[in-house]
Order: structure tokens, then sequence, then C-alpha cells
């Protein structure tokens, strides 16, 4: 074990004499959570709490625990897009990550209910870890000031796709990354300009004995996180027989890749004669993956992802316009041309295939309908 550092030692005398609870931090989040390999065990509950389950906590702390039953956190094992996949891979390395705290093949009870419970994150040791702004709590603390920072987040928003050794289930970890969102935050302009996931993720709102970080983790589902996105302008002009639309995205409030996360996310923009919905042209912007035979470090030759083409926005290119030009076959009299951009949590054929209703699997973030002017093409 390390000596603790001077300062370590002032902050735990600091706690005997005031009597609050704070420990010598001994916990990294760099060792917190498993990339999937394995399930989280948080250990015993501290001192003063009933149990680690989110009830227990929920006591107490109401508003940051309504917040968090709401969110993707809570939900990560139970919700019905992250079922029907499941149902196609049904695999430990999921269920490590979407129900951290089962160690069962079948997780149930509070560890499927609780999904990524605040245990999950916030104990270990029979400590609550904490970022330290509480003077004192009802039970033992320890500050981990890192949990302020993205590498915490990266514990589970950063990691690879198994390989398959193809003897009995046993899993590789290949070196193509299966979700990127940390990598892409470091090369962000926000990462340079030092605003973490929290800074965007959990802002602080205001409660009746001041404010806290918000717990509800708004995401790819929020409409007005995805509007904060991208500044979207769109225009047309009819050339002969068909109209060109074109469509300018401004990366704005970008923390990383727009989409980012879930390895099937998707952006994609349309245009259609008003009058014609068949007659719908796309761009999407998305990654996309082939499988590539490689030697498993068991032997033999296995087939891993690799990821193939990236036409996603980068957050690196912060108010660089990116312009999308879609070609509308047609020349309707008095035609008008809707136009649109919408997130969506998998490409269409997917979802239909994983019994994912189109209302549920796509949103639109920005749309208009413009009557485009004869027009010679410009320059
Ligand atoms: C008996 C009431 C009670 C229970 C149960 C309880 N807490 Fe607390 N907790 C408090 C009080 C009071 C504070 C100090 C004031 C504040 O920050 O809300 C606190 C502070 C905290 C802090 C802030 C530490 C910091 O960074 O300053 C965290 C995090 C926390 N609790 C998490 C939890 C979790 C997770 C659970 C369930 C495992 C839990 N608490 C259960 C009452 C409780
Ligand atoms: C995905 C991880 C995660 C989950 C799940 C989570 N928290 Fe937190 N929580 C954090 C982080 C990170 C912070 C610190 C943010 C900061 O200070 O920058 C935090 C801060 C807090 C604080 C300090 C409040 C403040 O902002 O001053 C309390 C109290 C707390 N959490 C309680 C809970 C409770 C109760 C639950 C479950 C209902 C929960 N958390 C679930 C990550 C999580
Ligand atoms: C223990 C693993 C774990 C940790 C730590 C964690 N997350 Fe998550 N997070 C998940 C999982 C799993 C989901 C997806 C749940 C689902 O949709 O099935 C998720 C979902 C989300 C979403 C919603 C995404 C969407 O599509 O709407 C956001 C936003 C998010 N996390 C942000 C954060 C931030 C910010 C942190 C750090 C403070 C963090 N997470 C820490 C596991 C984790
Ligand atoms: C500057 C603000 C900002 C920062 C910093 C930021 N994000 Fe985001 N995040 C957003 C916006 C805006 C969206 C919605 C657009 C999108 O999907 O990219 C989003 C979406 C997401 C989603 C849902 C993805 C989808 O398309 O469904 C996840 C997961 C996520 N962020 C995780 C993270 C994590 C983890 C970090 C830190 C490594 C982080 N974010 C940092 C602004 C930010
Ligand atoms: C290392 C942690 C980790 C592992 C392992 C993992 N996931 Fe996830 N998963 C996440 C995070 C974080 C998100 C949130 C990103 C987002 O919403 O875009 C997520 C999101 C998802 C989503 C999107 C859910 C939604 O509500 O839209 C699906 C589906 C999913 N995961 C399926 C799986 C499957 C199937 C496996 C196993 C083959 C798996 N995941 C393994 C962390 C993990």
């Amino acid at each position: 074990m390390r000596a603790p550092s001077l300062s370590a030692l002032a902050a735990l005398l600091l706690g005997a004499l005031s009597g609050a609870a704070w420990a010598t931090p001994r916990i990294t989040v760099e060792g917190m959570f498993s990339g999937g390999r394995s399930p989280i065990p948080v250990g015993p509950a501290p001192a003063g709490v009933s149990s680690t389950d989110a009830a227990s906590c929920a006591t107490c702390h109401a508003e940051i625990a309504a917040e968090w039953r709401g969110s993707l956190h809570a939900s990560a094992w139970t919700d019905e897009v992250f079922q029907a996949a499941y149902a196609v891979e049904r695999m430990a390395f999921c269920r490590n990550c979407h129900a951290p705290g089962a160690t069962t093949a079948s997780p149930r009870g509070v560890a499927a209910d609780d999904g990524v419970s605040c245990a999950i994150c916030h104990v270990r040791a029979e400590h609550v870890l904490g970022t330290g702004r509480s003077p004192s709590a009802p039970h033992p603390m320890m500050a981990v000031r890192a949990m302020s920072g993205s590498r915490f987040c990266a514990g589970c928003h950063q990691f690879n796709f198994p390989g398959d050794t193809g003897r009995g289930g046993a899993r590789f970890d290949t070196a193509e990354p299966m979700q990127d969102t940390w990598a892409e935050w470091l090369d962000s302009a926000a990462a340079a300009d030092d605003v973490q996931c929290q800074g965007c993720h959990m802002p602080w709102v205001d409660d009746a004995s001041g404010r806290h970080r918000s717990h509800r983790f708004p995401g790819g589902r929020d409409l007005s996180l995805l509007r904060s996105a991208v500044d979207v302008a769109a225009s047309a002009r009819l050339e002969g027989d068909h109209a060109v639309v074109t469509v300018t995205l401004t990366p704005r409030a970008l923390g990383h890749s727009f989409p980012t996360g879930d390895l099937f996310r998707r952006v994609e923009v349309t245009a259609a004669w008003e009058s014609d919905p068949a007659s719908t042209v796309r761009v999407g912007l998305a990654r996309e993956f082939r499988n590539v035979p490689e030697r498993s470090p068991h032997g033999g030759i296995t087939f891993v992802r690799r990821q193939s083409a990236d036409t996603r926005l980068a957050a690196a290119g912060l108010g660089a316009p990116r312009v999308l030009t879609l070609t509308l076959p047609g020349n309707p009299p008095g035609g008008r041309v809707r136009w649109s951009l919408d997130h969506l949590l998998m490409p269409t054929p997917l979802a239909a295939s994983q019994g994912v209703g189109v209302a549920r699997n796509r949103l639109v973030v920005s749309d208009g309908t413009i009557v485009p002017p004869q027009g010679a093409p410009s320059p």
C-alpha cells in the first residue's frame, strides 16, 4: 500500500475534529468499472444505509432518485430497445454493463430493475463515493474527485468489440471500439475547453437545499439536447427534371461525434416532394462495419468487426459546416419539398427486424418545407 500523502493525512485529521466522515481516497475511477469483462461488485452497504438498492438511497435523496429513475441508466436492463438487441446476442458481456449488479445469467429483481444503479457509481469499500462537496452525511464517504471528469464515464462509454475464440463462448478484447465516445471527446473542442461529460449531461439544477447535478442523463432521446448539437439550414432549387436540396449542418455544442454511443446510432437527412412521400431520398451519417478474419489469441481464425467508414459529424470540427446535397427526381407543378433531419437509434431495417417501432426509433430534430425556385445551377 502507498503511504498516505500529507494533505490526505491533514484531511483525515480535520475530518476527525469536525465529525465529518470523509475517508482517504483508495478508489480510482480507472479501476471502478469492468468494460463488460465482469459484473461490478459494490460490496456491503455503508453504515447508516440499509442496503445498496436505489430505493434505500431514495429515502433521503428523493429528488436525485426520481431523476435517475427516469434515465436510461435506471432502465439499462429493462429498456425494450436493449432487450430486443439482447434477444439476438445473449452474452455475459452485455449483462455486465446493462445489469452490472447481476451475478446470474437471468438478472431479476433489483439487479434488473435498477440497471446502472446509484451504488454501481457511488458505493465501494463500504463508503459512499462523492466529489466532496457535502461537509457531512449520515454515511461514511470517500472523496473521489475524478468522478467529476470524463474518465469516470469512459469506464462504460468507451470499450471494444469482444471477439469469439470459438471455444465454449470464451471472448477476447479486439482492437476495434464498439463505443468510442470518450476518444471522440478527447479530440473535441469541448475537451480543449475543459468541458467534461458531466458539464453537458449532468447540468446543475436548483433544489430545496441549494443545487445538485441532474441525474436525468439526457441523451439521444432528448430533443432539446439534440437540437443543441447542430445548426441546420436548408435550401432547394429546380434544375430541369429534378430538384437539388442542400442541407448545411454546423456542429455547435458537440462533445463528441453526432451521433455517438451505440454502434447503430444514425442521423438521416431526407427530402421528398410533399405530394409524393414515395419520392423520399436520404443521406445517412453513421459508422459502418464489415467482418474481417483475424487470428484469435487462442489460435485459429475468427471473424471480428472492423469499422469501414465513419460519416458522422466530428466534434473536432466545431463551427465547420458540412454540406449535404440530395438530388430529388421529378418536378411536379407547384411542387413543395419537405426535408428533415432525424436521429435514429438504429437503421430502419434493423429496427423492423427487432420489432422496434418507427415512432420509437426515429426522432425528428429539425424539418421544414421549401418551394424551390426555378433557377440556373449556382456556380
Ligand atoms: C439516511 C439518509 C441517507 C441515506 C439513506 C443516503 N444518504 Fe447520501 N447523503 C445524505 C445526506 C444528509 C448527505 C449530505 C447532504 C447532501 O449532499 O445531500 C448525503 C450525501 C451524499 C452524497 C454527496 C457526497 C459529496 O460529494 O458531497 C452522495 C454521492 C450520496 N449521499 C450518495 C448516497 C447513495 C448512493 C446512497 C444509497 C447507497 C445514499 N447516499 C444514502 C443522506 C443519506
Ligand atoms: C452513472 C453514474 C451515476 C449514477 C447511476 C448515479 N450517480 Fe450520483 N453522481 C454521479 C456523478 C459523476 C456525480 C458527481 C458530479 C460532479 O460533482 O461533477 C454524482 C453526484 C451525486 C450527488 C452529489 C450531489 C451534487 O451534485 O451535489 C449525490 C447526492 C448523488 N450523486 C446521489 C445519487 C443517487 C441517490 C443515485 C441513485 C438514485 C445516483 N447518485 C446515481 C454519478 C452517478
Ligand atoms: C456502469 C456503467 C456506466 C457508467 C459508469 C456510466 N454510464 Fe452512461 N450509460 C450506461 C448504459 C449501459 C447506458 C445505456 C442504457 C440503455 O439505453 O440501454 C447508458 C446511457 C447513458 C446516456 C443516455 C444515452 C442515450 O442514448 O440517450 C447518457 C447521456 C449517459 N449514459 C451519460 C453518462 C455520463 C455523463 C456518465 C458519467 C458521469 C455515465 N453515463 C456513466 C452505462 C454507464
Ligand atoms: C459539449 C457538450 C457535450 C459534452 C462535453 C458531451 N456530450 Fe454527450 N451529447 C451532447 C449532445 C448535444 C448530444 C446529442 C447529439 C448526439 O447524439 O451527439 C449528446 C449525446 C450523447 C449520447 C447519446 C448518443 C446518441 O446519439 O444516442 C451519449 C451516450 C453521450 N452523449 C455520452 C457522452 C459522454 C460519455 C461524454 C463524455 C465522454 C459526453 N457525452 C460529452 C453533448 C455533449
Ligand atoms: C462496457 C459497457 C457495455 C457493454 C459491454 C455493452 N453495452 Fe450496450 N450500451 C452501453 C452504453 C454506455 C450505452 C449507451 C450509448 C447510447 O445510448 O448510445 C449502450 C447502449 C446500448 C443499446 C441502445 C439502447 C437504447 O435504448 O437505444 C443497445 C441496443 C445495446 N447497448 C445493446 C448491447 C448488447 C446487445 C450488448 C452485448 C453484445 C451490449 N450492449 C454490451 C454500454 C455497454
